[in-house]
């Protein structure tokens, strides 16, 4: 049986809009863990940052990432921080093909800036900190099996690329 497909990168580059549409397209389920995480407690993951503790959300990260890696058949997004736990790394580089979507950080930049969702990047400076988890990041995104550079990619191509891996696996 084919393995699971997980799209890996930082926040903001679209882990979940093409998870959800490879899945689509390959009929297979789409599981997005942030999502779950919220389902579980109720809570947006900013609230669950902020009631709960960024420890308390790694731990529930780990928890319902292992979780979804057993499922079969699926196209899962992680949160942008979740590759980076050696516990989930090591399970995915084990289950799945794994994809790291890399883009411009201004890019990442425009597309979160107004938005309250992220809690490692509201409030000022968030161009200094999505460098600054980048920088930390990238060598360890880098472990994922595939790296797709998104910077000139349309949603669609990004999507193909994906598709033509998985089908070849
Ligand atoms: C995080 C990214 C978020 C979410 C949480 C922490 C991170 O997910 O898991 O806010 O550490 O980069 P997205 O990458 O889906 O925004």
């Amino acid at each position: 049986m084919k393995k699971n497909v997980v799209l890996l990168g930082m926040m903001g580059v679209g882990k979940s809009t093409l998870a959800r549409i490879v899945a689509k397209k390959q009929n297979l389920k789409f599981i997005d863990t942030d999502s779950n995480i919220e389902k579980n407690f109720s809570m947006k993951i900013s609230e669950i940052f902020k009631k709960k503790g960024e420890d308390f959300f790694r731990i529930e990260e780990e928890k319902v990432v292992l979780e979804s890696l057993k499922k079969s058949k699926s196209v899962i997004a992680l949160g942008g921080g979740a590759f980076i736990n050696k516990v989930i790394r090591d399970a995915v580089l084990k289950n799945s093909i794994s994809f790291w979507l890399d883009i411009n950080l201004d890019i990442i930049n425009k597309r979160i800036k107004w938005n309250k969702k992220r809690p490692l990047a509201i409030g000022k400076n968030t161009n200094v900190k999505i460098r600054k988890l980048y920088d930390q990041r990238k060598s360890i995104y880098k472990l994922a099996n595939y790296k797709i550079d998104c910077n000139k990619l349309s949603k669609e191509d990004i999507v193909k690329k994906i598709i033509n891996i998985y089908e070849k696996k």
